[in-house]
């Protein structure tokens, strides 16, 4: 059996990730695709609790102790459901991944970007996507989508400049994985997104 294909959506709050992933879904589901859904962090039970512990919380921390807190809920994500899944034969559609780390922590929070790179290497050995749809939109079009839309969680709150941080950080990962990671427009029409999805998917 040939392993499954491991797709993960990464994007700044308010690009649209979250349309775009049901959306994928439904696509992929038409195709008799084998596929789950998860997301990170979460997708299992202590990733699920580490992920309402990380988002829930005021109190400010080290983007240190928040990095290792993502990595230990990604090894077990990784080791009770996304490499089970991929042996499997079955596709994975992540939402978020590494990538966010990187961009958060690191950009975002100024965490180291080797100490993400060792906690990468360390958790993940070989294991990286094998596509990552990267939604790319200015900070201030995405604080101005997603203000009305629902509450913000601890991270969404975070100043503008924190978002261009993260945006540069995504970015950097970008041009660093050319062959993995691809940038989307998301300032453009949701139909015009899902065209080019619709022909970036066709060659997986
Ligand atoms: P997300 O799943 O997009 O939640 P929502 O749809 O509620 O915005 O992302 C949750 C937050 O977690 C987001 O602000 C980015 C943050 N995050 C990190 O800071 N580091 C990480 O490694 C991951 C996976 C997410």
């Amino acid at each position: 059996m040939s392993r499954g294909r491991f797709i993960t959506l990464e994007g700044m709050d308010g690009a649209g990730k979250t349309t775009h992933l049901e959306w994928l879904r439904q696509r992929l589901s038409v195709r008799a695709l084998p596929l789950i859904v998860t997301r990170e962090p979460g997708g299992t039970a202590l990733g699920e609790a580490l992920r309402k512990l990380l988002l829930d919380s005021h109190e400010p921390r080290q983007p240190d102790t928040e990095a290792l807190l993502m990595f230990a809920a990604r090894r077990e994500h990784i080791a009770t459901v996304i490499a089970p899944a991929l042996a499997a034969g079955k596709w994975v559609l992540c939402d978020r991944f590494t990538d966010a780390t990187y961009a958060y922590q690191a950009g975002g929070s100024g965490m180291a970007w080797e100490r993400v790179a060792a906690l990468e290497s360390w958790v993940q050995g070989e294991l990286q996507p094998d596509l990552t749809l990267y939604f790319d939109l200015e900070p201030e079009l995405g604080r101005a989508r997603t203000r009305q839309a629902r509450v913000p969680d601890r991270f969404e709150r975070e100043q503008l400049e924190f978002y261009e941080r993260v945006r540069a950080a995504y970015l950097r990962r970008a041009r660093e994985h050319p062959e993995r990671i691809r940038i989307i427009d998301a300032a453009r029409t949701i139909a015009e997104i899902q065209l080019e999805l619709e022909k970036t998917l066709l060659i997986y």
